[in-house]
């Protein structure tokens, strides 16, 4: 039985936040579909107007969609601030990004004539949002999407859907339909069957690698449907010799923590050289020791919030657990202050001597430890996960760094910065088990719209050269 309304809570007080009813997918994709040929057929530089309208939508509103990213998904309302000025910058971005990855090109041609790569938009677009970038990272797939010519039908994770409907009363006050861009409310269920709806063209998806598999299975007999999986990571961060031993360990922490470790990019597993071990685990021991975990809005501004439901924070303490029933050492214990509530401070454990780590996404503060005797035991070590969606090398020499970059199997490689925080002006994707080789951000413009190759002359013009008879 599917639910016929979706609650929202807030994860900081547990009090309810939102509930809307559950959409009809037919009447959705219905409407989206009839939407697009007019949407399609307007000229580039109308969409993007509007596109560039809904920017300034956003920045009337950005109190409001900052307060509301706090509230629903538990982060500190300073970082909420910073994911609203990403929805903002991504129109400018996007504008580039179409006329640099998919605009017109006209081709040196052998024959007399032009010959010409245009792209076309697919048609409806199914953007499925994860709760930890509620706004961000939808818009991500939403304004390349809509540049191109597609229509979006928007189904926020069922644990924000209010920033989700914020978002997108900014498109409509734009000027942009709730038919071009559409909010749909659903959970699971609802997402599954827009996925199989045949009237839907391209799935654009940001979430766990469990959900994007049974998208992949389930489109696995319709080659035609365009899909974008964006997952997660087990990402590493690596220590080899550096002095700078204060921003190494802050380094980490920022990777390992921010947004209470709900980062698809943060670092998961900090593998660092045996002689680094100590000074590196004490200095990101004592500064976790002064992070400040508190509600969004707090004063003093909190370091982290809690993770997004009990669920989650249940689900994260029992990892941790495991770890210590199974080999790993605890260096900082994880803790739940209050029970009713998805606080957690920052766990830390060394799990060297554990025979068989998981490898799994612990979607949290939860850090892992390894310690290695060398440069090539740390790649080898960070190497050992089937995700690769990010990695950062700290300490080391240029000659050391193109190693680690040349060795490492991941989408972002980065030195002497943390794993996440990762620029809209580039590719963002992973490999494995972290995506499917469509990378969003930089390069969500090639997903949204596909090359149309053509020769073309303004009369037919042919002859047969070779292999006519003469009568
Ligand atoms: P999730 O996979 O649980 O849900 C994502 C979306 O998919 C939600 O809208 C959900 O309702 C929908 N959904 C769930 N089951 C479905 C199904 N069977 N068919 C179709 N849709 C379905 O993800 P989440 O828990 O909301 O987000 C956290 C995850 O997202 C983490 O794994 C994180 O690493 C990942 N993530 C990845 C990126 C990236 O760009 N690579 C960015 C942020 C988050
Ligand atoms: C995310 O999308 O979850 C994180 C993006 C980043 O910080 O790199």
């Amino acid at each position: 039985m599917t639910a016929s309304e979706i609650v929202s809570y807030e994860p900081a007080t547990g009090k309810e936040l939102w509930r809307g009813k559950v959409g009809d997918v037919d009447a959705a994709v219905d409407r989206a579909r009839r939407a697009w040929p007019a949407w399609a057929a307007q000229p580039l530089a109308t969409r993007i107007e509007l596109c560039r309208r809904f920017a300034n939508e956003v920045r009337k509103d950005f109190d409001k969609l900052a307060e509301m990213i706090a509230r629903e998904t538990g982060k500190p309302l300073w970082e909420a601030r910073t994911e609203v000025e990403s929805v903002i910058a991504k129109v400018d971005i996007s504008v580039t990004a179409y006329a640099e990855r998919t605009g017109q090109k006209k081709l040196d041609s052998a024959l007399q004539g032009t010959a010409a790569v245009r792209h076309k938009p697919h048609g409806v677009m199914l953007v499925l949002g994860p709760y930890n970038f509620p706004a961000h990272l939808a818009n991500g797939h939403i304004i390349p999407a809509l540049i191109a010519g597609n229509v979006v039908i928007f189904k926020p994770s069922e644990k924000t859907p209010a920033t989700g409907e914020l978002l997108m009363q900014c498109f409509n006050r734009a000027g942009i339909s709730a038919a071009v861009a559409q909010f749909f409310v659903g959970g699971p269920e609802e997402g599954k069957a827009l996925v199989a709806h045949r009237g839907v063209d391209g799935v654009l998806f940001t979430g766990s690698v469990q959900v994007g598999i049974a998208i992949n299975r389930k489109l696995a007999s319709n080659p035609g449907k365009i899909v974008a999986l964006e997952m997660g990571g087990n990402n590493p961060i690596v220590v080899i010799d550096t002095p700078k031993v204060t921003d190494a360990a802050t380094l980490i922490v920022q990777s390992a923590f921010m947004t209470a470790g709900q980062r698809c990019t943060a670092a998961r597993r900090l593998i660092v050289k045996d002689s680094m071990y100590a000074p590196i685990v004490d200095e990101v021991k004592s500064l976790v020791s002064r992070l400040i975990v508190d509600e969004p809005f707090a004063d003093p501004a909190p370091f982290m919030g809690p993770v997004i439901d009990n669920a989650a924070a249940d689900q994260l303490v029992e990892s941790f657990l495991y770890f210590l029933s199974n080999g790993g050492k605890a260096i900082r214990h994880m803790t739940r202050p209050n029970d009713d509530l998805p606080f957690l401070t920052p766990g830390i454990v060394d799990t060297t001597d554990m025979t068989d780590r998981p490898d799994v996404e612990l979607f949290g503060p939860l850090l892992q430890v390894i310690r290695v005797k060398d440069f090539d035991q740390a790649i080898a070590e960070a190497n050992r996960t089937r995700f690769g969606l990010s990695a950062s090398l700290i300490g080391g020499s240029p000659q050391d760094y193109n190693r680690f970059w040349a060795n490492i199997r991941a989408g972002i490689v980065n030195w002497n910065r943390p794993t996440s925080g990762a620029s809209s002006k580039a590719p963002f994707g992973g490999l494995g088990l972290s995506g499917n080789h469509r990378p969003a951000a930089y390069y969500a413009a090639d997903y949204c719209a596909y090359p149309v190759a053509s020769t073309e002359m303004d009369q037919p013009r042919a002859t047969i050269g070779v292999g006519l008879s003469n009568g």
